[in-house]
């Protein structure tokens, strides 16, 4: 049983078979990374513009890859939202076309359950109900997900996503975006307790984030000393090359900044872990999953496996951690059994609420 799914809430465009909700047959993704790099972040009319140029070419490939023909599909999936509303409704409309074409179901899929799929879709091990965080570009959200697929939110950003932070940080700091993955690769290199960030306590709901303050903090620790010469150097490394490796990042850093950018990420790791700690002692949650670009955080996954929690800890392999239609065709899987399908008049809701 084959369903298509087709993902295009933020910048990139993706489609995936997926084969009784488990095998993914092809799993193709188009980024805009690059079209959007030179303005520091997505720009939403951009970002609908290269949908559109994507949509076809990157659903044949998935089809043609799985050796799928649209006639061999039981439905299509796709997401509804949240995200951009000019983007969402770029694979909303490709998707009910072909399935009024082919005379096909259309099921729609929330983007963050799709994240969690990702998750359900490797490990066959996972056991639900479970603890999960959702830490992308776009939400910091923690859900616990019941074994019927239902889920109770139980905390989020106040305001900015988790990736946002390491995007703002990393564009303050000269790194391009987005700045997460650099400054994965760079926070090794420095010492994670040079700098003690503190952070807002939260009013109201503790297990809510905020991370707006500790990038203003890194703001204040940049506009304090003079940081010209290093950042005109990560500046003309940007434009010499596209897509600078490590060593060039670590030949244009000096330690300083390294360690501001390994306390920073501890800061925000230990912010995660502290309220994940506090979910599996008051719910009786069989496991935790963690899903979202954020999730390929190499010092996140390293801190939460050694983190002694009670229960296992799932993420997803990197390249389903980040935005992917194979998640969003794994999600599609439960709601075809019960015959969940959307009417043609499906359109992008851009903050859809997973509860
Ligand atoms: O899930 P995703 O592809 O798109 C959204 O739904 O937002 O996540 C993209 C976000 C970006 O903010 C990016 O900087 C962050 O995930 N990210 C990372 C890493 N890889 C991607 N953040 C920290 N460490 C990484 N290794
Ligand atoms: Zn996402």
């Amino acid at each position: 049983m084959r369903i298509l799914g087709i993902e295009s809430s933020c910048d990139e465009t993706a489609a995936a078979v997926v084969e009784d909700g488990r095998n993914v047959l092809s799993s193709v993704v188009a980024s805009q990374l690059d079209v959007h790099a030179k303005y520091g972040g997505v720009v939403p009319e951009l970002a609908s513009r290269e949908h559109l140029r994507a949509i076809v070419p990157v659903v044949e490939e998935a089809l043609l890859k799985s050796e799928t023909r649209l006639q061999d599909l039981a439905a299509i999936a796709v997401t509804e939202g949240p995200g951009l509303i000019g983007s969402l409704l770029v694979g909303i409309t490709f998707a009910k076309s072909l399935c009024f074409a082919h005379g096909l179901p259309l099921i729609g899929v929330n983007h963050l359950e799709g994240h969690i799929h990702a998750v359900l879709l490797e490990h066959q091990a996972v056991e639900l109900p479970a603890i999960a965080l959702v830490v992308s570009g776009g939400h910091t959200h923690l859900y616990f997900a019941n074994a019927d697929l239902s889920y109770r939110l139980l905390g989020k950003t106040r305001d900015d996503a988790a990736g946002e932070a390491f995007d703002k940080v990393g564009k303050l700091l000269g790194f391009g975006y987005p700045g997460g993955p650099v400054m994965d690769s760079l926070a090794p290199h420095g010492n994670p307790r040079a700098f003690k960030f503190t952070l807002a306590k939260m009013s109201g709901n503790p297990l809510d984030f905020s991370f707006s303050g500790l990038k203003t903090a890194v703001l204040r620790w940049t506009e304090a000393r003079d940081l010209s010469v290093q950042m005109a150097a990560r500046k003309a490394l940007l434009k010499s090359i596209p897509h600078p490796s490590k060593q060039d990042w670590l030949a244009v850093t000096p330690q300083e900044t390294l360690d501001v950018i390994a306390s920073f990420q501890y800061t925000v790791i230990q912010e995660i872990l502290k309220r994940l700690h506090t979910l599996t002692e008051e719910h009786d949650a069989r496991c935790i999953i963690v899903s979202g670009g954020v999730a390929c955080n190499a010092g996140l996954r390293q801190a939460a496996h050694s983190g002694g929690f009670p229960i296992p800890v799932y993420f997803p392999t990197p390249g389903l951690s980040t935005d992917n239609a194979a998640m969003i065709a794994a999600a599609a899987f439960p709601k075809f059994h019960r015959r969940e399908f959307a009417d043609f008049d499906l359109k992008p809701k851009a903050n859809l609420a997973l509860t």
